[in-house]
């Protein structure tokens, strides 16, 4: 790299995912003069994106359907053809997943890798001219190591296909959260870049600019900035997991885990936000990137450190154990054949996404009980239920079998009709505001409501002759 700070005109990212679809939308609505193409392998995705019917978009996060409106065919792209636009670009943005590894070396704790080295070696054949790649992905830290020998190998290999390509590795980790992408992506609390190319560094950082004041812009080493991202969310779980092990002990002792957030809270060192006791965290993050902490801290010898994460997804586990369990227990200790209505199946509200639901444990432990669940929810589509249930939705139920079966049900109502309990899994909006009087006449009595995410107001549930758990609260029961 010589002394001056390129210009960005063509950034590509490949990965037209969760984090890469809003977030290129967004740079793509705020910078208007430099063109953005998304790629990506999933022929069907990219459709999807390029659906003229807006609603449509692989994608449910409230808000995007406007921003992709804007800039869909004037400097926002999405397509299949990740050469050319690999070929074409200043920036390339690495946006693909790295789940857990299933089988192999770190199976169930170390990240899977290998489409972040495939797209680097896509980047290594068909980048031109000088080209900064920015990792978008999570990563284990010291993955722009691997990224890095891969396009200095194309380097060495500069040929007349390379057009002299030459390289620089950012590493810019994604805070955003599902639901609200959009409103973190314009007023993001802060943008980290961190690399060690200072020109590289100023490029993005200019992207940023257009919309981001540069005290949020922060810049730091590769290493830091990738292990930043591992450490927020693994101390966002930890406050989860901190708050729903205090939840328990509330039903134990006839506290209320609300008041006690409340209490705390107020405390400037500790603050108000990620207080909420509820099923325990899931989302596509959360779980992998402290696994994968925890791999790596075994790596380096420090099985202490190693132990004291892991021990932060394990309450994650035995929170949604333990809500199936009360389920089984209240309900006279069986639930074979018995219809139970769960509300919520997304992993948060206003995302369609399932990834790591605290409502999969939660239904599959039930199903094992021999349950007939009716799953309601507003976003999640049928097929998404039968993957992560691993099985086929059944019309006709399981009856005393003590198979377990489920069904979709199109609305609230439909739901808990003849049911034993409804579970509040997600906390969806209108699940706040349920006409419960209304629907107890719908159910089988003695009836129940099980409040995983606190969202329901007692005194309503209980005059509708319910019976009520919420968590947390050791004041009912
Ligand atoms: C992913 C990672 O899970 C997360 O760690 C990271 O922070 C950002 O990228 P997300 O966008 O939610 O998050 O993943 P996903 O919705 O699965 O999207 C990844 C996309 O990459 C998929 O559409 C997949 O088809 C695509 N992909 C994957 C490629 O285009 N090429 C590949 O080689 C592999
Ligand atoms: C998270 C991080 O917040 C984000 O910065 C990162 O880029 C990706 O991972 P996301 O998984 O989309 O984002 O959602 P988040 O809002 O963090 O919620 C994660 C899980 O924790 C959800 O299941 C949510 O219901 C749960 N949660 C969150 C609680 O149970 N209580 C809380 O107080 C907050």
């Amino acid at each position: 790299m010589t002394g001056s700070v390129p210009a960005i005109r063509t950034i590509c990212c490949i990965g037209a995912g969760y984090v890469g679809g809003p977030t290129m939308a967004v740079i793509a609505d705020r910078c208007p003069g430099i063109q953005v193409t998304v790629v990506d392998l999933n022929a069907e995705r990219i459709a999807a994106w390029n659906d003229p019917d807006l609603s449509r978009l692989p994608v449910y996060e409230p808000g995007l359907d406007a921003v992709v409106g804007r800039c869909r065919g004037r400097n926002l792209f999405f397509s299949t053809e990740v050469e050319a636009a690999i070929a074409a670009a200043d920036m390339v943005f690495l946006s693909v997943n790295t789940p857990t590894k299933t089988k192999g070396l770190g199976a169930g704790q170390a990240s899977d890798l290998r489409w972040v080295e495939a797209s680097a070696r896509s980047v290594a054949a068909h980048a031109r001219g000088h080209t900064i790649v920015v990792e978008k992905s999570t990563l284990p830290v010291r993955t722009a190591a691997t990224v890095q020998a891969i396009l200095q190998a194309a380097q060495g290999d500069a040929t007349a296909t390379h057009d002299q390509a030459t390289f620089s590795v950012l590493s810019n980790p994604e805070f955003l959260a599902e639901g609200t992408a959009i409103a973190d992506l314009e007023q993001p609390d802060r943008v980290l870049i961190g690399g060690d190319d200072p020109q590289a560094i100023e490029a993005l950082a200019s992207v940023y600019a257009h919309w981001v004041p540069q005290e949020r812009i922060l810049r730091t080493n590769l290493w830091s900035s990738e292990l930043s991202k591992l450490t927020a969310n693994a101390f966002l779980a930890q406050r989860i997991s901190s708050i729903n092990s205090i939840a328990a002990f509330c039903e134990s002792t006839g506290a209320e885990v609300g008041e006690v957030a409340r209490a705390i809270g107020t405390d400037s060192r500790i603050g108000p936000k990620f207080l909420q006791a509820g099923p325990g965290f899931g989302g596509s993050c959360f779980q992998k990137d402290i696994l994968n902490l925890v791999y790596l801290c075994g790596h380096y010898g420090l099985h202490e450190v190693a132990a004291y994460w892991q021990s932060v997804v394990d309450l994650n586990t035995w929170q949604q154990h333990r809500i199936a369990r009360l389920v089984v227990n209240n309900l006279f200790g069986t639930v074979t054949g018995k219809r139970l209505a769960v509300l919520g199946f997304a992993f948060k509200a206003d995302t369609n996404d399932t990834r790591e639901a605290p409502a999969i444990r939660i239904c599959r432990d039930l199903l094992e009980e021999g349950a007939e669940l009716a799953i309601h929810d507003p976003k999640v589509a049928p097929e998404q239920i039968s993957r992560d249930l691993g099985s086929a939705p059944s019309a006709s139920g399981s009856g005393l079998t003590g198979e377990g079966s489920w069904q979709v049900a199109a609305s609230v109502e439909e739901a808990v009709r003849g049911a034993d309990a409804a579970l509040i899994l997600t906390e969806w909006q209108v699940f706040r505001e349920l006409p419960w009087a209304d629907l107890a006449a719908q159910m089988r009595q003695p009836a129940w409501v099980f409040d995983a995410r606190a969202v329901v107001d007692p005194e309503v549930v209980r005059s509708a002759g319910l019976r009520l758990w919420r968590v947390g609260d050791g004041r009912i029961g």
